[in-house]
């Protein structure tokens, strides 16, 4: 096979050091993380993170999400409160990440926090990202690594198709297992969950002295876009069947193999549901369908995440 994908590295000390060096320099690289793959670039550095945004076509107004090795380097650009030591003690490093007060003092560039005087941190617990910000002294600015309003990538490839020539550098670390964005918190007054991921309100509220916020639509994440997550093509819901030239996306062992069918999870697993979701999204736009039609999936525990980007996807 030709190999196209000349950018795409297995991870060793070799391509480690490659991609230190790499970042080092301003540049940016794809890095896999358990949630997504990111497009990851030096908070501190202005070059890095105009390329990100200009990588990306992503609205200046749309604040990125800082990642760090620990709580003692992320204590250097924010304001860690209690509610934040409780909560990274249970799920960090993990697919959780924290809105808090930026430090004046901090030396993240403003535009990663879209001039906003918070910041989004999060400690991801890839190994190979870990073997990155070990050797780094500034925290990686990272977004999902696809084009703004497009859906995240989940392993090496995808990111590799969405930038072509344009990324010279991406980590494979095999398939991100959760594959779907980290759920994003404020920790700043009342918390409340901006955008819902596999780690849930009710298991975060155990570990909380006060009560999650429900989220307020209009007081959302900045990027929060209405249509976001999108495949490319519409994306219809609540649906119980698709003609032949219509993708239909199932869930549950009652649907039957169809070749225009695509089920998220036999077993009616949400976690294996939110695992498929990306990956299936970008199965049915290669294979040429124009659209797609998808049931009605259960909307509790990560079906609520699940349901958050489909409703977006389908705007
Ligand atoms: O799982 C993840 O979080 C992935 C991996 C790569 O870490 N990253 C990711 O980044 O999903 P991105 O840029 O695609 O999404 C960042 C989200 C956006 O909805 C953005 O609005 C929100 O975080 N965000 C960032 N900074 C914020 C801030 N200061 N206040 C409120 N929301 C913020
Ligand atoms: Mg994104």
């Amino acid at each position: 096979m030709k190999n196209i994908y000349s950018n795409i590295f297995s991870f060793n000390k070799k391509t480690l050091n490659k991609s230190v060096a790499s970042l080092k320099k301003g540049n940016v690289v794809g890095l896999p993380t358990e949630t997504v793959y990111g497009l990851a670039g030096n908070a501190y550095s202005k070059k890095a993170v105009k390329k990100i945004y200009s990588m990306k076509k992503r609205p200046k107004k749309n604040p990125l999400i800082v990642h760090y090795l620990n709580h003692t380097d992320a204590d250097k650009d924010v304001i860690l409160n209690n509610d934040f030591y409780r909560l990274y003690k249970i799920f960090c490093p993990g697919p959780i990440t924290f809105v808090l007060k930026k430090k004046n003092k901090s030396k993240i560039q403003s535009l990663v926090a879209a001039n906003l005087d918070s910041l989004a941190i999060r400690f991801p617990s890839h190994t190979t990202t870990r073997s990155v910000l070990k050797r780094l002294n500034f925290p990686l600015a990272m977004p999902s690594a696809n084009m703004a309003s497009g859906i995240s990538p989940v392993n090496a490839y995808d990111v590799a198709n969405e930038f072509k020539k344009k990324i010279e550098l991406v980590i494979n670390g095999g398939d991100s297992k959760i594959g779907l964005e980290s759920t994003v918190i404020s920790l700043i007054d009342k918390p409340q969950i901006l955008r819902p991921g596999v780690i849930g309100l009710k298991t975060i509220d155990k570990f909380l002295k006060v009560k999650i916020i429900k989220t307020n639509s209009s007081i959302r994440s900045p990027g929060m876009m209405k249509k976001h997550y999108s495949p490319g093509i519409p994306v219809i819901l609540n649906q119980k069947s698709a003609k032949e030239n219509c993708a239909l996306i199932t869930f549950g062992k009652r649907y039957k193999d169809r070749p225009n069918f695509f089920n998220l999870s036999k077993n009616s697993d949400l976690k294996e549901a939110a695992s498929n979701l990306y990956k299936t999204f970008r199965k049915i736009k290669n294979q040429g369908y124009k659209k797609i039609h998808v049931v009605k999936i259960p909307n509790k525990d990560i079906g609520i995440a699940i349901n958050d980007r489909l409703k977006r996807a389908s705007n």
